[in-house]
């Protein structure tokens, strides 16, 4: 598969799945306390999804069991809600979430405390969201896919924390995974040159310790291999004449 260049009838659609995933998220932040189960998470980001007439897209993607992929503390990206994990005053919780809408994807994931959080875990948060925009400054028609990829690197190297290796960005479109990789660290190739249409889920993960992950057996959760805190922020977007235009945000 190659990079695909949208119309302006699908950016459209992209556009209006990124906005419902954008009201996705902001309703599922003002739903967290502690207390709560992953599971719980899972039901009312399912639940608000289907309510917007999307279909949430992990469910069944590659057998994945859930909507929402919530993952605590020093997990990484894609862990399994479950009944018997209860959120905590202290927690970092990640949630990662994806809907279909009239056949386009959106793909977006935000990094919360759970009540009084360490300034540690708020920094490592804060981090983690900025090395986003910081990437996403070089997300211009004519400049490489490596010109953002390296600068969410920089960004996040020099409060000391690691960018994850083992996972990367993506392209995204009629699937959820299209061409091309949108890795978080620098390559030695300059990547894909930017183009108008093209749309891009652009997704650090930063760990406060160093970037290894190990997988759980369940196959899915990813931890720290060190077992320090790790964060995941992503949004959609779309490469614009004058810049990129952020498909799944709604800031309130
Ligand atoms: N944002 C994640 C990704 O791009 C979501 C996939 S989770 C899965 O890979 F459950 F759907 F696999
Ligand atoms: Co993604």
């Amino acid at each position: 598969m190659s990079v695909t260049i949208k119309s302006p009838r699908e950016i459209n659609l992209m556009r209006e799945a990124g906005k419902i995933l954008a009201r996705t998220h902001n309703e599922l932040a003002r739903a967290l306390r502690p207390g709560m189960s992953t599971w719980d998470i899972d039901r009312i980001g399912e639940e608000i999804i289907r309510s917007y007439g999307c279909i949430p897209s992990f469910k069944n993607y590659n057998g994945y069991p859930a909507s929402i992929c919530v993952s605590v503390n020093e997990e990484v990206v894609h862990g399994i809600p479950s009944k018997k994990r209860i959120l905590k005053e202290g927690d970092i919780v990640s949630l990662d979430a994806g809907v279909i809408y009239k056949g386009y994807h959106s793909d977006a994931a935000r990094t919360y405390g759970i009540g009084e959080i360490s300034p540690e875990a708020s920094q490592l948060i804060e981090v983690t969201r900025q090395s986003f925009f910081e990437g996403i400054k070089y997300a211009k028609i004519g400049n490489h896919l490596n010109d953002i990829s390296s600068h969410i690197q920089a960004y996040a190297e020099k409060f000391g924390y690691g960018v994850v290796r083992d996972l990367v960005g993506h392209g995204i479109g009629e699937h959820l995974h299209e061409d091309p990789e949108v890795p978080n660290f620098a390559q030695r190739r300059k990547g894909v040159r930017l183009q108008e249409g093209m749309t891009l889920a652009v997704e650090p993960m930063i760990n406060a310790g160093t970037y290894n992950v190990c997988w759980m057996d369940d196959d899915w959760t990813v931890v720290t291999q060190d077992g320090s805190l790790s964060a995941h922020y992503e949004n959609t977007i779309l490469i614009c004449q004058d810049g990129p235009e952020i498909l799944s945000l709604d800031e309130v």
